[in-house]
């Protein structure tokens, strides 16, 4: 285990991350080599104070793009984990290993030209799906704590459904698939799923139907010149002025007072 209160190596600050005055320096590894950052950053955080600078494996940095997939031991645990660089606090003894892509399988299709059912599509395109052994390696890696093995037996049940619900909040880190025996590209698999869900088994929204007739109608057109022909302050007031929707409202609930420009 490295000593924590080694001294600091004279380093470049990424993103010049400024410590807290007083903090403390913790010993983490990133690619095999020992660096000292302070405690309480993120990983990605902590990479930039040493040095490195991102060019790929960094996106949204709030834990919705997945750019970021991490495996990380510690030193002297045996145990491989994971998280996304954004949002995994910097430990000591940490080595670090970032993910930023992982090949997957992504086959070709057009979901207007299935021949099939959903489910003869998804065998067809992902025949590996039907391969799973029920590991959960792949639910123990996941960042998102989504349980991806059940997703998977979803699949092969024939509910596509619950398999597109049950992914929902996969952020395609390509974490699972890295570790998976069956080889098996999971979250590939699932967004073709939830495509197929949105488009032939959710039923069509109504409401979207009557929007897309309206902005074809050129029911905006006269709102959207007289933004055009606004000051940039004029409009950055309107926007910072307008009315919102409150962030716990009930969906599809809250209206504006003003409907005109609906
Ligand atoms: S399901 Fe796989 S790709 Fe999606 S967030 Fe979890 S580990 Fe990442
Ligand atoms: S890691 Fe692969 S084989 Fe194991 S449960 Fe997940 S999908 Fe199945
Ligand atoms: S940078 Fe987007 S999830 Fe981490």
């Amino acid at each position: 285990m490295a000593d924590d209160n080694k001294k600091q190596k004279p380093l470049a600050t990424g993103d010049r991350t400024i410590p807290p005055a007083g903090a403390k320096m913790i010993a983490i590894y990133i690619m095999g080599r020992e660096y000292m950052v302070p405690e309480t950053l993120t990983i990605m955080k902590a990479i930039e104070y040493a040095g490195y600078q991102y060019v790929r494996g960094c996106g949204c940095r709030g834990g919705i793009c997945g750019a970021c997939g991490t495996f990380y031991r510690f030193t002297g645990d045996y145990k491989l984990r994971s998280g996304l660089a954004c949002q995994t606090v910097a430990e000591p003894g940490m080595i670090i290993m970032q993910l930023p892509f992982f090949p997957a399988n992504r086959p070709d299709y057009k979901l207007e030209n299935m021949q099939g059912t959903p489910h003869e599509e998804l065998r067809k395109l992902y025949p590996e799906v039907f391969k799973c052994v029920g590991c959960g390696t792949c639910s123990r890696t996941c960042p998102m704590d989504i349980d991806v093995m059940d997703y998977i037996a979803l699949m092969k049940r024939g509910d596509l459904k619950g398999a597109a619900i049950k992914s929902f909040d996969c952020v395609m880190c390509g974490l699972c698939a890295s570790r998976c025996p069956a080889q098996i590209s999971q979250f590939t698999a699932a967004m073709f799923v939830r495509r197929v869900y949105g488009k032939h088994i959710l039923p069509k929204a109504e409401h979207l139907k009557k929007r897309v007739e309206e902005i074809k109608s050129g029911k905006y057109e006269k709102l959207l010149k007289e933004l055009e022909g606004m000051k940039q302050e004029d409009v950055k007031k309107l926007y910072v002025e307008r009315e919102r929707e409150p962030d716990l409202a009930e969906p599809g609930k809250w209206m504006p007072k003003d409907t005109s420009k609906l």
